[in-house]
């Protein structure tokens, strides 16, 4: 379900930090069918080829431009819906059944995006192009590898990314956003706030009395995590639709795989995300730019430790990759086989 919030109209094209895994799709959302999905302004389809990998390529079919993700698939091979032309998870093109004699060009392909899976997510590769081997792996959430399992809900938030992932590193706004919720308990306006970084991204630890009261983490691009105990945890990950839209997927972690309990916890999970970030979605959509790579002119505060940290991040990432890309604009998603 599409959000009805209203969203500020920006201008501006969707500009992504690269050479990183960001998590684009929820195994759990991988069935029988193709599954089309837009990612980076970008229509994607996955699937599971024979080896029962996850495959990805552009939702586009290099023949006359249908959907693929409207085909089928037989034996790991996506078909489209059009013609029938049979596309293997690399791309390749392996069967044209319109056709008895013609050769099949090795251009005659569909773009191939490098994919990986880990910790049941998808993840999609944005940097500079790599060998399959060469990659480094996706980021690991401890959370999701101290649980043994998780209940999941899944939101489209409006707007762009980056606002989303500052909207839940914020610890200042919950007794004004969150103020029938989360605020109930967590009254206290005055924010303190130390960052420092951890594996893959940073910590932000709210203070109280000298003591860390509480804190939450974010993995660099696109996942937010916040230990409640050992045994459970909330993550969540953002990923990039377009300028204007993230689809989000939120996971509640916990150890007690019991019959009866599950039901009970992907309810709670279900509802108490609903409460507490339609709170925040509706602050958000109205932020403007968009993007946080756009937003030079806010003026942010000693409480926003953590966005100065993100935002440091972001541009020293990018820089980064200018740098690596010859001094380009970071590479979008490519029509070369199997790299972005
Ligand atoms: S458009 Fe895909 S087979 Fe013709
Ligand atoms: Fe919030």
């Amino acid at each position: 379900m599409q959000s009805t919030y209203a969203t500020r109209q920006d201008s501006g094209s969707m500009t992504i930090s690269s050479g990183h895994w960001y998590v684009v799709l929820s195994s759990r959302e991988l069935k029988k069918r193709p599954v089309g999905k837009t990612r980076f302004s970008t229509p994607l389809v996955f699937w599971r080829d024979a080896h029962g990998d996850v495959v990805c390529l552009e939702d586009r079919c290099p023949h006359r431009g249908a959907a693929l993700s409207q085909g089928c698939i037989k034996d790991g091979i996506l078909a489209c819906p059009y013609h029938g032309i049979r596309f293997t998870g690399d791309g390749r093109c392996v069967e044209v059944p319109v056709e008895d004699s013609w050769h099949i060009p090795d251009h005659f392909r569909a773009r191939s995006l490098q994919v990986r899976e880990s910790q049941e997510y998808v993840w999609l590769w944005r940097g500079p192009a790599m060998a399959t081997d060469e990659l480094p792996p996706p980021p690991v959430q401890p959370v999701a590898t101290d649980a043994t399992c998780f209940e999941e809900c899944i939101q489209h938030w409006p707007t762009h990314y980056t606002r989303c992932v500052e909207g839940v590193i914020d610890h200042s706004h919950i007794g004004f956003v969150h103020k029938r919720t989360l605020g109930l308990v967590m009254r206290d306006p005055i924010t303190r706030v130390e960052v420092h970084p951890i594996e893959g991204g940073f910590r932000s630890n709210l203070m109280k009395d000298g003591k860390i009261r509480h804190y939450i983490d974010l993995t660099y691009p696109n996942v937010w995590t916040q230990n409640l105990s050992v045994a459970y945890g909330m993550s969540t990950a953002f990923a990039p639709v377009d300028d204007k839209r993230t689809e989000v997927y939120c996971r509640l972690y916990h150890n007690k795989n019991r019959r009866g309990y599950r039901p009970l916890m992907a309810l709670w999970n279900r509802f108490t995300q609903f409460m507490v970030f339609h709170e925040d979605m509706a602050i958000l959509a109205t932020q403007s730019p968009a993007n946080v790579d756009d937003a030079q002119d806010d003026k942010l505060l000693p409480s926003d430790a953590a966005h100065v940290f993100y935002r440091k991040m972001r541009k020293q990432l990018q820089n980064e990759l200018a740098v690596a890309s010859g001094g380009g604009e970071p590479q979008q998603l490519s029509r070369s086989s199997g790299a972005v």
